[in-house]
């Protein structure tokens, strides 16, 4: 393996699926989330993930069992000191993700490769909050990130050659399929998923439809796996309306507006699976 120990920031849906997918390869993970509570959910989560595919035979129930246990919960940054990839997963704040960049700079040593799971910030702005722009790069897993089987690379103005290299074979090391993305507002998945969204959102919005109408014309008139509808609820309300301002923001075109029904969704916390109601009610 192109690496030997690799550091998840971040023990929500996003990283404890990039967590567990590095387990599964057989690379010893540390996991840390600012939040005891997030890092035992998170740790959860991947239990049951592991055990569901068990259950299907991807994998021997005794290969869950130790993937699960190469993933070690850390409550510091500084145990990351001994990491030579670190993959963060927070939320879609620059200022927090900046912050945690630098905390992360000052403590990996030299060689050490920082990969940022954004789903839409600037990788080149948030390289340059560290000292080690040449060894920082974006790698967007997919989510459910067990399941899907893309990893968006996206090279930052100054990502080096070698570090491209290093994390594209990592990423096939792991099962997946890197494809390279430059570094543009929401790259290419979001920048085309997002506006989707947005739209099927304002159409619930404009009446031009209802939300099950919605998604079951996407699902079955375009052979989508997932209705726009559903899938903003499984990717959380609150997400896509970060992507939608950095989109609108970075672009400068209103074409990206975020619906005014997205704000009204998040503003009252109906974000989706994670709050239990989003564009449908959820157990
Ligand atoms: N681990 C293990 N199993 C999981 C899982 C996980 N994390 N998540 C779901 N499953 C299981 C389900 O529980 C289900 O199990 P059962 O068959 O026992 O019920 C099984 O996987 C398959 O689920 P479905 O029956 O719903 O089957 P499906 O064929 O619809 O596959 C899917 C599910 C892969 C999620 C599919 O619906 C799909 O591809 N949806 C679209 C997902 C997508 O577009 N993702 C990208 C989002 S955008 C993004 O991530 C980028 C961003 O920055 C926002």
């Amino acid at each position: 393996m192109t690496f030997q120990r690799i550091g998840v920031v971040g023990a929500g849906q996003m990283g404890a699926g990039i967590a567990q997918v590095f387990a599964a390869a057989g690379i010893p993970v540390r996991l840390f989330d600012a939040s005891e509570m997030a890092l035992a959910k998170g740790l959860a989560g991947i239990k049951t993930s592991l055990e569901k595919l068990a259950s299907k035979g991807k994998l021997t129930p005794e290969a869950a069992a130790a993937a699960h246990a190469r993933i070690e919960p850390s409550a510091r940054v500084a145990s990351f000191k001994d990491c030579d990839l670190v993959v963060e997963a927070v939320i879609e704040d620059l200022a927090i993700k900046k912050k945690l960049f630098q905390e992360l700079d000052a403590v990996l040593p030299p060689q050490a490769i920082l990969a940022s799971n954004t789903s839409s910030i600037s990788i080149t702005t948030l390289a340059a909050s560290t000292k080690r722009p040449d060894r920082f790069i974006g790698m967007h897993f997919m989510n459910p990130v067990p399941l899907m089987q893309l990893v968006e690379v996206i090279r930052g103005l100054s990502t080096s050659d070698d570090t491209y290299a290093k994390v594209k074979a990592a990423a096939e090391q792991v099962g997946k399929t890197p494809i390279v993305a430059n570094d543009f507002p929401g790259f290419v998945a979001n920048r085309i998923l997002m506006p989707m969204i947005n739209e099927a959102i304002t159409c619930v919005l404009e009446g031009v439809a209802t939300p099950e109408a919605i998604d079951g014309i996407m699902k079955l008139g375009l052979n989508h796996p997932m209705g726009p509808l559903a899938l903003a609820d499984l990717i959380g309300l609150d997400t896509c309306l970060a992507i939608m301002e950095v989109l609108h923001h970075d672009l400068g075109d209103s074409k990206y507006r975020p619906s005014p029904l997205l704000r009204k969704m998040v503003a009252a916390g109906h974000l989706g699976r994670k709050t239990g109601r989003g564009f449908y009610p959820y157990g």
